[in-house]
């Protein structure tokens, strides 16, 4: 394998994981650490992020801001040099039916999930060999009761990456798209002792099956454009 195509050409890179205080994106953070890469994580909560940054080791930095303020996201970008890779995994969604959740958490969890992302997107600054990396949902391609906010704030940012791709060549941007994963955000809404998932992996995934992905979307130079589904074949079923 060329050595561009292995993890260890992390090494030296510079890293942004915007969410990467917890779930998914301190996975991402940690896979990238852990070969070499210097990561910068955000969150909101200053000592969630700065404890996360500890646990990554010395080469990890943590900032906080709301990345719905376009602003705060503006003033960050502006103040640090362009990043090698820039991740999103940050959202706070709110599921509910139509006619029953409140169009204030309707909007908030697109305000989160779609427009953060595309605000990141519009203000960082990336090297030409750079990319970037969203995060959508199963849900986007398997809607269901309940979840019409978060599927279709997903579907759209699959959207999104794809007219990216176009619009920010040569940085490469492509999107991941997980299925049920043990982060905080799902404890939060689904008892980790229920019943297995019937899908043909018949379990929950691991934040680091996941983030394994996330690190080959940074380092393959030919892959833009692309949603990964990594959801063990929920979206099968
Ligand atoms: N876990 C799953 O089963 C699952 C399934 C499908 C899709 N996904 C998607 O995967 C992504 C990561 O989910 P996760 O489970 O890893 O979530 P998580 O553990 O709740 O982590 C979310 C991270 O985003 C940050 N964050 C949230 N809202 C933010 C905002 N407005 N501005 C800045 N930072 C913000 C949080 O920091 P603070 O708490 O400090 O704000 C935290 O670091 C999400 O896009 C989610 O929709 C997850």
């Amino acid at each position: 394998m060329a050595e561009h195509l292995r993890f260890e050409a992390l090494a030296g890179q510079r890293i942004l994981v915007v969410g990467g205080s917890s779930g998914i994106g301190f996975a991402v953070a940690e896979g990238a650490a852990q070969h070499g890469a210097s990561v910068t994580i955000t969150g909101r909560d200053p000592a969630k992020a700065a404890a996360a940054a500890a646990a990554l080791g010395r080469d990890a930095a943590a900032v906080t801001f709301e990345m719905t303020d376009e602003p705060a996201v503006a003033a960050f970008f502006a103040a640090n040099p362009p990043f090698d890779h820039v991740v999103v995994t940050a959202a706070q969604l709110h599921g509910g039916r139509v006619r029953d959740l409140p169009i204030e958490l309707a909007r908030a969890t697109f305000e989160s999930k779609f427009w953060g992302p595309y605000l990141i997107a519009r203000h960082a600054r990336i090297t030409e060999r750079g990319s970037i990396v969203l995060t959508s949902g199963a849900g986007a391609r398997r809607p269901r009761a309940g979840r019409a906010p978060v599927a279709a704030s997903s579907a759209a940012t699959e959207v999104l990456t794809r007219v990216l791709a176009s619009e920010l060549a040569p940085v490469r941007v492509n999107c991941i798209s997980p299925g049920l994963v043990d982060t905080p955000m799902l404890r939060a809404v689904r008892d980790p002792a229920s019943a297995a998932p019937q899908q043909p992996v018949a379990r929950v995934g691991d934040p680091a099956e996941i983030a394994f992905q996330f690190l080959a979307c940074m380092l393959n130079p030919y892959m833009t454009g692309s949603v990964i589904d990594i959801d063990g074949g929920m979206a099968l079923v």
